[in-house]
């Protein structure tokens, strides 16, 4: 679990977009069926998950995760489904998978949509049928397990791609929670960033926080929060710890640590031509009025050609710059037609 506190499940925010969310969970909890969480990075899909498991009949039963996209497919499908000893060199024992692992219980299967076609059928039958066998094994396990699957995908634009398997989306559908962008619900702002404030505070055993001065407020409504709650919560901490003057509120917030003078120019730190003009940098107040989606997707072509110059067209590379997986980074050049039909998969 991410955060400095691993036992701090609470999910804040009362704008409506997040309270109908929360509704939502509420009543799909105590239902046996599968569960899709959408929402771009850092929403909260992974605290959305586990608020499902604990409201659910299965809250004192196992609570397993996997992230599908760490992972290599091999080692994958031993994560999932377990192997036998000897099932291939260096399988010394039997190894359990995460589906007998979390057996009357809930499995969290993270960044679904980049699991190959291949195991996401292998899943679709333990869904359909609560069964499989262990990689080199005979016997045919049975389990009994929820899945809560999460991906900031269009999946069913995945689907129509052939890139992922409609059956198992439709299984998987029965009930899809998409979690709003936090700048979708900018009430939610300011709360957050006065909870995330006080408790970096505690945790620097400092028993005043004196609150943000209006210019600072300002700033974080203005702010676009591409990285969504994650981010808000890394720019709070990280105005916390740097602000010294305790009884004073707090005016400076850096949203990019790695503004400098000194810093290194790089080819993705300038945009393209030609994109230059529309890369609006995030948090920059646009001029009114404006063709809002047409300037977010300028906005993504513009940064992605830039990280894909800045890699030398090396997909991977580029992915890592912009801290997307590989699957995300490919899922975008297609989006916006930016590769070729034959490159790499
Ligand atoms: N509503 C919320 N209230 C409090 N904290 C939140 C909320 N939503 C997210 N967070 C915090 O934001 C961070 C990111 O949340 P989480 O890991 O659940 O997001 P995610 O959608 O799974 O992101 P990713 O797609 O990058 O895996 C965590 O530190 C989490 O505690
Ligand atoms: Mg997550």
């Amino acid at each position: 679990m991410p955060g400095s506190d691993p036992n701090d499940l609470s999910l804040l925010g009362a704008a409506p977009s997040f309270a109908a969310v929360l509704d939502h969970v509420s009543r799909a909890a105590p239902l046996d069926r599968p569960v899709l969480v959408i929402g771009e990075r850092g929403t909260g899909k992974e605290l959305i998950a586990a608020r499902l498991h604990y409201l659910s009949k299965r809250w004192d039963r196992p609570l397993v995760k996997l992230n599908c996209a760490a992972l290599a497919e091999s080692l994958l499908e031993t994560e999932l489904f377990g192997h036998e000893a000897g099932s291939f060199t260096g399988a010394t024992r039997r190894h359990l998978g995460r589906f007998e692992i979390a057996n009357e219980g809930t499995l969290f299967l993270d960044e679904l949509a980049t699991a190959s076609l291949r195991i996401q059928e292998k899943i679709l039958r333990v869904i359909e049928y609560g069964e499989f066998e262990r990689v080199g094994g005979r016997e045919t396990i049975r389990t009994n397990v929820r899945i809560i699957a999460a991906t900031n995908l269009d999946l069913p634009g995945e689907a129509a791609a052939g890139r992922f398997r409609e059956d198992l989306l439709d299984r998987l559908a029965f009930d899809v929670i998409t979690l709003p962008p936090l700048r979708a619900r900018r009430d939610d702002i300011l709360p957050l960033a006065e909870h995330f404030a006080t408790k970096m505070s505690q945790e620097l055993k400092r028993d005043l926080f004196a609150g943000f001065t209006a210019s600072a407020r300002q700033k974080l409504l203005a702010h676009a929060w591409p990285g969504n709650v994650r981010e808000l919560r890394n720019v709070i901490e990280r105005a916390v710890y740097r602000h010294e003057d305790l009884d004073e509120a707090i005016d400076e917030i850096q949203f990019n640590p790695f503004e400098s003078p000194w810093r290194p120019q790089s080819k993705a730190a300038t945009a393209p031509s030609g994109a230059s003009a529309t890369a609006t940098a995030a948090g920059q107040v646009p001029t009114l009025p404006m063709d809002f989606r047409q300037a977010i997707e300028d906005t993504e072509v513009a940064w992605l050609q830039a990280a894909m110059q800045h890699a030398r067209f090396n997909q991977r590379k580029a992915a890592e710059s912009l801290s997307l997986t590989y699957h995300q980074l490919r899922g975008y050049l297609r989006k916006y037609r930016l590769v070729g039909g034959d490159d790499e998969d």
